[in-house]
């Protein structure tokens, strides 16, 4: 075992954590050289923190205040803290369904990553798989980005695309996007941990080292 210290996660979701699951499993087959250091949820009983807990990680509820999509002025500021009490070095959020505003994004500059159900810059916003669907998309996928001020709207770090089959329902194709957003978020928060992730602008590249 290296003593080396490790890059510190901290993991936000709001739902059942699968995309959790599939970065901590990294983890610990060695695929991601980084270490979970923190799991919030805004949800008291969701299976994120269930997940997190039976994997004896620290997990923590943490009220979300009073609006429904955003955290409000005091519950944004405790969010920040207890992040960076716990020293984190990425913001990774796996489902967690509040926009997070300009003083939460200050306090983690270029920091903070998300995953979305879709090829950004098509579908943002909710449901992003019933949308692809309903639209008539032949093809869709997932995005793992930076969080900026905008919506599901930051610099692209990876993308996985699949299929819209002729048969799917929505959760047909949820599952699909699910299994490849299980491939692709932990390569990109192993490509960051590494240091390989750059950005420039809108531009992000990887570099081996
Ligand atoms: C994922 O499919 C993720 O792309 C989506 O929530 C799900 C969480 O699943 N996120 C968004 O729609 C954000 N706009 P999980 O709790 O099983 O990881």
């Amino acid at each position: 075992m290296s003593s080396e210290p490790r890059f510190r996660l901290g993991v936000l979701g709001s739902g059942k954590g699968s995309n959790f699951v599939a970065i901590a499993d990294a983890i610990a087959t060695g695929q991601v050289p980084a270490q979970i250091a923190l799991v919030l949820s805004d949800a008291p009983e969701a299976g994120i923190l269930a997940r997190a807990r039976a994997r004896n990680l620290p997990a923590r509820f943490l009220a979300p205040g009073r609006f429904r999509t955003k955290l409000d002025e005091e519950t944004e500021p405790a969010y920040v803290r207890v992040l960076q009490e716990a020293q984190v070095d990425l913001v990774v959020l796996a489902g967690f369904m509040r926009v997070l505003k300009a003083r939460f994004l200050e306090a983690f500059p270029r920091r903070i990553i998300n995953i979305h159900p879709s090829l950004l810059p098509a579908f943002p916003g909710l449901e992003a798989w019933r949308q692809a669907l309903d639209h008539g998309a032949k093809v869709t996928g997932c995005t793992v980005h930076f969080v900026d001020a905008g919506v599901d709207a930051g610099p692209i770090i990876g993308q996985q695309a699949v299929p819209v089959l002729d048969d799917d329902t929505p959760e047909t194709l949820h599952q699909r996007i699910q299994a490849a957003e299980h491939t692709l978020y932990p390569a990109c928060v192993a490509a960051i941990s590494r240091g390989e992730v750059a950005v420039q602008g809108r531009r992000v590249s990887w570099r081996k080292h």
